[in-house]
């Protein structure tokens, strides 16, 4: 039998928690979280059989670990903690999307110049493996549009205020109390979580990273309850829609709120769920639709790279221009 791979955990909260719980279900699955580094220590935590420590050169100076997986909410500490781990010759699993959007050139560099793995699924659409299917399946394909709903909190928010005429408020606190919105909210109904994970998705689709001063961002914040009736009265729904199209070798995305109809493949995504449809040249529209936020969904995702990397899958980015040869 081989000897498991032995995983360095950072970060034990929201999606941590979900990566734990799966990971029990699947004993086949050969690796196990030999040390979980956390902030804060003295908090009662699920997880008795694991070792815990505050201290991060415990697993960053660790040459028995084979796989660091980052699930803190700190970008900064993110980007260090990873950047380390993958010079150490450590394979990195990440799901920060903020810290991934903002440095996608500096990921871009890491892909092309460490043997080793640095994977994201988790950082876009939840439980949905739309980094892997973009960048692999779809790697020979012309991509011309991606369109979707991006933020599981947003949609969770703009759901109950018109399915259920909750007060905006009331429906940010539940999708805050239910683990899908991040610490700081504001990343969340701003759209700036979603142009994070549009960022991301144009480097696979295209090997190209926009920059995201030119995306157009607006706020579920502006949604008032005149738009809402508005919208109902015409039977369309307002989401916070996500789009990238490339037209004449230009990048464009935005990320606003638009009502939109029945016919639409964004209209039944509703509550946390997230979509994504894809269109390409040669094969036209694909949809994908699941579960964007929460903690096991997302922690499934982080789940499904662990067994990628066990099976020596890397991105292949392959329509990027290499940085190194
Ligand atoms: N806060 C994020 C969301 C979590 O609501 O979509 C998943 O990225």
């Amino acid at each position: 039998m081989k000897t498991p791979k032995k995983i360095g955990l950072f970060g034990f909260g929201t999606v941590g928690k979900g990566f734990y719980e799966n990971l029990k279900k699947y004993p086949h699955i050969s690796a196990k979280i030999a040390k979980v580094c956390v902030k804060r220590l003295d908090l009662p935590r699920i997880g008795h059989e694991l070792y815990f420590t505050d201290n991060p050169d415990e697993l960053l100076l660790d040459p028995q670990l084979d796989i660091i997986i980052e699930l803190i909410d700190d970008p900064e500490a993110a980007k260090t903690y990873i950047q380390k781990s993958l010079l150490a010759g450590k394979d990195v699993i990440s799901a920060n999307k903020k810290m991934i959007g903002e440095s996608l050139q500096e990921v871009s560099y890491w892909h092309d110049s460490f043997e080793n793995r640095f994977l994201y699924e988790a950082a876009v659409g939840g439980g949905i493996p739309i980094v892997h299917t973009v960048d692999g399946f779809l790697r020979d394909q012309e991509v011309t549009e991606i369109r979707g709903i991006l933020n599981g909190s947003s949609n969770y928010i703009l759901t109950q205020m018109q399915a259920n005429n909750w007060s905006f408020e009331k429906a940010l606190r539940e999708a805050q109390l239910k683990g899908f919105a991040e610490r700081n909210p504001t990343l969340d109904i701003s759209g700036i979580d979603a142009g994070y994970k549009l960022s991301i998705l144009a480097y696979h689709a295209f090997g190209e990273v926009p920059s995201m001063k030119s995306f157009e961002i607006e706020s579920i914040e502006g949604v008032t309850k005149e738009d809402i009736k508005r919208a109902k009265a015409k039977r369309r729904k307002i989401k916070l829609v996500a789009s990238l199209k490339k037209s004449n070798h230009e990048i464009v995305c935005s990320v606003k709120p638009e009502a939109v109809g029945a016919n639409d493949e964004l209209y039944s995504v509703d509550y946390e769920n997230n979509a994504v449809s894809v269109e390409t040249l040669i094969s036209g529209r694909h949809v994908f639709a699941g579960k964007g936020a929460g903690s096991l969904p997302t922690g499934s995702a982080v789940l499904e790279d662990l067994k990628r990397l066990l099976d020596g899958y890397s991105y292949q980015v392959s329509k990027k221009v290499r940085t190194v040869a």
